[in-house]
């Protein structure tokens, strides 16, 4: 109380109003420090966005609908879903002759684009999950690996 009249009495309004806070100074709340949970799959998915748009989007296009007859849609393809191996298979080593996608036929060539195991884990997370496509799972390398050439 002594001080309080005091810092009234000397310095005023500005001490007046701190009295209050200081009065009511506490430790500083420690928050856990919560480091952000990776996501393997989100994280996959974005490393897979590059390389779509680095390798792919220029005969996919960019929202991933192709262009018939000539270059199958990955956005709501039903082959892909449907053979996922397959579409694996054919985005590791390349992949020509006759497909169907969404009841369209294609007979053409994807060239092997040179992509390790990890990579094209990522683009085909990247593909299975963009433009309304969702799939639950993740697609991991060690799967790719165990894809072979047929
Ligand atoms: C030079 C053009 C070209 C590029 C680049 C290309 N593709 Fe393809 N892709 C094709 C063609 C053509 C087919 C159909 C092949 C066939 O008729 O058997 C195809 C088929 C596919 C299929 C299976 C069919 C479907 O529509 O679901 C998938 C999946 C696919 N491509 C993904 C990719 C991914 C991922 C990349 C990039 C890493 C890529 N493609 C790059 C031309 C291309």
């Amino acid at each position: 109380m002594m001080t309080k009249l005091i810092s009234i009495a000397t310095t005023g309004l500005f001490l007046t109003i701190t009295w209050g806070g200081l009065s009511s100074v506490k430790e500083p709340t420690k928050l856990p420090i919560i480091s952000p949970q990776p996501d393997p799959k989100a994280e996959s998915i974005k490393r897979g966005k590059l390389i779509y748009d680095e390798l792919c989007m220029t005969c996919h296009l960019p929202s991933g609908e192709g262009v018939a007859p000539t270059f199958p849609p990955l956005a709501g393809s039903d082959y892909l879903m449907k053979n996922l191996t397959e579409s694996i298979r054919g985005i590791k080593y390349g992949q020509k002759g006759k497909i169907t996608v969404n009841g369209k036929t294609y007979d053409g060539n994807m060239p092997s684009m040179g992509l390790n195991d990890k990579e094209v884990a990522d683009v085909t997370n990247y593909i299975l999950n963009t433009w309304g496509n969702t799939y639950k799972g993740i697609i991991t390398a060690q799967q790719v690996a165990n894809i072979k050439k047929q």
